[in-house]
């Protein structure tokens, strides 16, 4: 420390010594500078300097000149002392470039202003524009102003005015402004005390208004540059209860985020809205805890794009301070207010219809595939065939096998009622037959435990048609594609462009009725988020079948959802530190669980009027019209038989009437 106080008078003096061009007055303001970067600056984080274009390249002389070897003598030196990174931000060296230092926000900024084109507002003014303009632009950072000249007295006016333009400007409160007092000049030397001063908006139901400044502290040139209070010059400036001030919101109805409750006309003819909903809880809950009273801005019209965008337009230029309903956390929103951190984590997902179940008869065809059943014909034709052929063959054997088998028919017949498990007429008698006989009865035993423990589960369900999987499968099921507005802006915002390969759309600017269709229908497709869906379901008393959800597994995009304040809001940290309790705490959770709890119970008979085949799982009743098949293949089988037998008894008729005649004419 003393070290370093040495290297620093060393250094001035050597600066003494090389030019004479800074006044006693400039030195002193150096060293109050110093004191106050080393007491209330966060060491090691980069120090942003910025002063006026100077005018000084030839003349040497004129007082501007001088202000900036001032800022000259004070870069120099704090770099030596504090060794922080030091960036110089002077109006002229603007770069467009964006360097990975840049995208760094700032936390710390120096800024000299001096009287140059304009007066001294005018100046501060161009330099803050300039600062706005790169991405670290961090308007919570702590800004330090040093007023090298003033005229102008009381000294408080100048800071009053220096911190209304911040204020108006980005909404900037961390502001300290170092003024030299006028009314004061000491030692004879014509130098004057330096008073630093600021401003509390939220002090005494002042509510962000600007009516006076406070003297923090001052720099007195007897003092070795030390302040006189050596006051932190940062404090917080947020009070934990903000007594009642109004916070204005822009938002419009936007069920289930936000949902109107009760909209009337006061006395004074003023349209007074309340709301609800999922995000509008997350306000009223830190309104409440922060004592502030929410003030809803007249609704915007025109559909959810338009009333985004004038939400949006409000709060960034000053008319409200925040902006609620379904706002994206996006970096195209950020340029135009602030988010706060994410109050609803959810995603959108494609929802497509579930799959069908597949009708009893056809899965029954569907137990073997088409080869299958054609292996299984041919087995059994070949079968007929050995048997027919080794019964026939010459007999080398002294046994002579059974007439059924020498016959092509028989076999057949015999081979079939293998297959039926019943039993055949005669059992072969040469050895050969009757090993293809065992192994004919070992595979169709086999076959048959195999086709009837499908059967029975089939019987019992049936199972689904394939569902769609993926982007392509879904585009080649040649579903219709419900395509909402508001949500086509933003994905073509974020260059999501595979809703366009569908064939045909239906317009879905109502968002909830397409997806009650969806689920009530199953003839379109949508991209939704999950949160609505949820909203939807509960709507029509199903909140608890998730059986009819299906999405893709592929598509899927987080969407997380913020609430947008002005830019440089000074709540802003408190709104995190709320939401971040809330969403701990789960008081939005438990809030959104009973919506859906009570909406679903309000429309439980809608649901129950409706009927659900899929919906139930809980058991399943094994009643006769799931033995449909069997009965069937039953009664086709007692047709056939029943055709079969009368068509014998026809022939055995003719052929006995005709044996008949033919012996009585024949004898
Ligand atoms: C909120 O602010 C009002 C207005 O100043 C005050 O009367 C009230 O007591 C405050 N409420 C709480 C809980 O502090």
């Amino acid at each position: 420390m003393h070290q370093r106080l040495l290297t620093f008078i060393v250094l001035q003096m050597a600066t003494l010594i090389r030019n004479e061009l800074l006044t006693s007055e400039q030195r002193y303001i150096a060293l109050c500078l110093r004191s106050v970067i080393r007491r209330n600056f966060t060491p090691g984080q980069s120090l942003i300097v910025s002063f006026p274009k100077s005018g000084c390249q030839g003349s040497q002389t004129s007082p501007k000149c001088d202000s900036s070897q001032l800022v000259n003598f004070v870069l120099e030196n704090t770099h030596q002392d504090v060794l922080w990174p030091l960036q110089v931000f002077q109006t002229e060296f603007l770069n467009l470039e964006m360097s990975d230092e840049q995208l760094r926000i700032h936390h710390n900024y120096v800024i000299f202003t001096w009287p140059e084109e304009f007066d001294v507002i005018g100046t501060l003014v161009t330099q803050l524009e300039k600062l706005q303009s790169v991405v670290s632009w961090n308007p919570r950072a702590k800004f330090f102003i040093v007023v090298t000249e003033n005229y102008i007295s009381p000294a408080n006016i100048l800071a009053l005015n220096i911190c209304e333009t911040m204020w108006n400007i980005n909404r900037i409160v961390n502001v300290v402004v170092m003024v030299p007092d006028p009314d004061y000049p000491r030692l004879g030397a014509r130098i004057h005390i330096l008073n630093l001063y600021t401003w509390f908006p939220y002090e005494a139901k002042s509510c962000a208004k600007l009516t006076n400044v406070v003297l923090m502290d001052q720099c007195l040139p007897d003092g070795d540059g030390q302040l006189s209070n050596n006051a932190l010059l940062f404090p917080n400036k947020i009070p934990n209860n903000l007594q009642g001030c109004p916070i204005r919101v822009s938002t419009s109805e936007l069920i289930p985020y936000v949902i109107s409750t009760n909209t009337y006309v006061d006395s004074d003819g003023s349209t007074v809205y309340n709301y609800r909903g999922l995000e509008i809880e997350y306000l009223l809950l830190l309104t409440e805890a922060a004592n502030l009273t929410v003030v809803y801005l007249p609704l915007a019209e025109g559909d959810v794009k338009d009333t985004h965008l004038q939400q949006l337009v409000e709060v960034s230029m000053g008319i409200s301070d925040v902006a609620i309903g379904h706002f994206p956390l996006n970096s195209i929103l950020i340029p135009f207010a602030d988010p706060t951190i994410t109050i609803v984590f959810d995603d959108l997902r494609w929802y497509v219809p579930c799959p069908k179940p597949v009708p009893r008869v056809e899965k029954v065809m569907g137990l073997y595939t088409l080869p299958v059943w054609f292996c299984i014909a041919l087995v059994f034709i070949l079968t007929a065939l050995t048997f027919w052929l080794s019964a026939n063959a010459p007999n080398i054997t002294l046994v002579t096998e059974s007439s059924t088998y020498r016959d092509m028919l028989q076999c057949i017949c015999v081979v079939w009622c293998v297959s039926l498990g019943t039993p055949v007429p005669k059992m072969p008698r040469s050895p050969k037959l009757r090993a293809l006989f065992t192994l004919l009865l070992c595979y169709c035993f086999v076959m048959g435990i195999v086709a009837q423990a499908f059967f029975v589960s089939f019987l019992i369900n049936p199972g689904y048609h394939n569902d769609i999987n993926n982007f392509d499968e879904l585009v080649e099921s040649g579903l219709v594609y419900g395509k909402e507005d508001s949500l086509e802006f933003f994905l073509r915002l974020a260059d999501y462009h595979e809703q366009e390969m569908f064939r045909s759309h239906v317009d879905c600017s109502d968002r909830h009725k397409c997806l009650e269709r969806l689920f009530v229908e199953g003839d379109i497709t949508m991209l939704s988020p999950i949160i609505d869906v949820v909203y939807v379901l509960s709507h029509m008393g199903m909140a608890k079948i998730k059986k009819v959800l299906c999405t893709l597994n592929d598509n899927v995009f987080p969407l997380d959802i913020s609430i947008y304040l002005t830019k440089g809001h000074p709540l802003l940290d408190l709104f995190n530190v709320a939401i971040r309790r809330c969403t701990e705490s789960g008081l939005v959770v438990k809030y959104w669980s009973d919506l859906i709890f009570y909406t679903n119970l309000q429309n439980v008979d809608r649901f129950k009027e409706r009927g659900c085949e899929v919906c139930s799982d809980m058991y399943f009743v094994f009643t006769l019209s799931h033995l449909k098949v069997s009965f069937f293949v039953l009664v086709f089988g007692l047709v056939v038989g029943f055709i079969v037998f009368v068509a014998e008894l026809v022939y055995r008729c003719r052929s006995e009437s005709h044996r008949l005649s033919t012996s009585k004419y024949g004898h």
